[in-house]
């Protein structure tokens, strides 16, 4: 794992790795036990993601970063019989369980290990194309929207969602540490900040009648806390590498767990969906 110099008298691991195929584990546990649960989480994200993208049957759908290929199922499922749901992923064993996990389903999906930024794809092939939780880590968002948008067919809906990090609220009083803890953790994500960006990002890259919803995420009590964004580690970390002082991060350890035993620990954010049609 690379460090990050977290300029607060330390050096953090970094719990998300920014370059691709750097996924293998996530936040310290396998990447495919991680984005199952994940997924469960951000099933309404994930519904209202579908629901925007409208598979047809007939339709060719893309998904890019598409990890453990929960999504690409279900797009398959709706795409059948003619159509075709494929998932990308720069990461092999990704694509390995993708593969694994939709063999014998009998829905017409299709898994291959590829970069974002070169897509095996003409252009124009697919009526759509998803992203979901990956421009987050790209050193090149543009380069990735931009190959997005060439594989969409002029016309078609490209779509991008991601969370953004600096909208993380958990319940606890001591503001001044939460915000030390959370902007050192999520700093170690290459973009952070990249929910507010997308829309512009969009635009830029070309698209038309680019709409922008956001989604809460509601992570009620510790566990899903922690399942989803490692909070909880965040703050006993901060306290272990000085990020803030050992006795401070220690109470917002006990405050986490006062506040879970009485009526439960609550941490919200937002996933940022942006989408846009390529004109032509
Ligand atoms: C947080 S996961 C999200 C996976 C999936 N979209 C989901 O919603 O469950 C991000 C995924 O992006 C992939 N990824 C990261 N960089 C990539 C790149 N340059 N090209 C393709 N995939 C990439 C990772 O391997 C990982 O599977």
């Amino acid at each position: 794992m690379t460090g990050t110099a977290n300029g607060r008298g330390g050096t953090a691991a970094a719990p998300w790795r920014g370059e691709p195929g750097d996924t293998d584990t996530l936040l310290g546990r396998p990447a495919v036990g991680y984005l199952d649960e994940a997924a469960e989480t951000l099933a309404a994200v994930k519904r209202e993601i579908l629901r925007k993208l409208a598979p047809e049957p007939g339709h060719r759908m893309l998904d890019v970063g598409c990890g453990n290929g929960t999504d690409v199922l279900e797009l398959a499922g709706r795409v059948a019989p003619s159509g075709e749901a494929v998932g990308v992923d720069v990461n092999e064993r990704a694509i390995e369980e993708a593969l694994a996990r939709s063999a014998g389903t009998g829905v017409p999906a299709a898994f291959a290990t590829a970069n974002a930024y070169a897509l095996p794809f003409p252009d124009g092939r697919f009526d759509a194309c998803r992203a979901e939780r990956i421009v987050q880590h790209l050193a090149d968002p543009v380069g990735a929207i931009s190959e997005m948008v060439r594989v969409t067919r002029p016309g078609g809906r490209v779509l991008v969602a991601d969370p953004d990090h600096g909208m993380w609220a958990p319940d606890l009083d001591d503001r001044e540490a939460v915000r030390t803890v959370l902007t050192w953790w999520f700093d170690n994500i290459r973009n952070p900040w990249i929910g507010r960006r997308l829309p512009g990002l969009l635009r830029a890259a070309g698209l038309a009648e680019v709409q922008v919803t956001m989604m809460p995420v509601v992570l009620d009590g510790i566990a899903a806390a922690d399942s989803l964004t490692g909070f909880g580690d965040a703050v006993r970390r901060a306290g272990e590498l000085g990020v803030l002082p050992g006795a401070r991060a220690r109470a917002l350890t006990r405050q986490i767990a006062a506040r879970e035993a009485d009526g439960g620990f609550l941490m919200f954010g937002a996933m940022i969906i942006a989408e846009g049609r390529k004109e032509g």
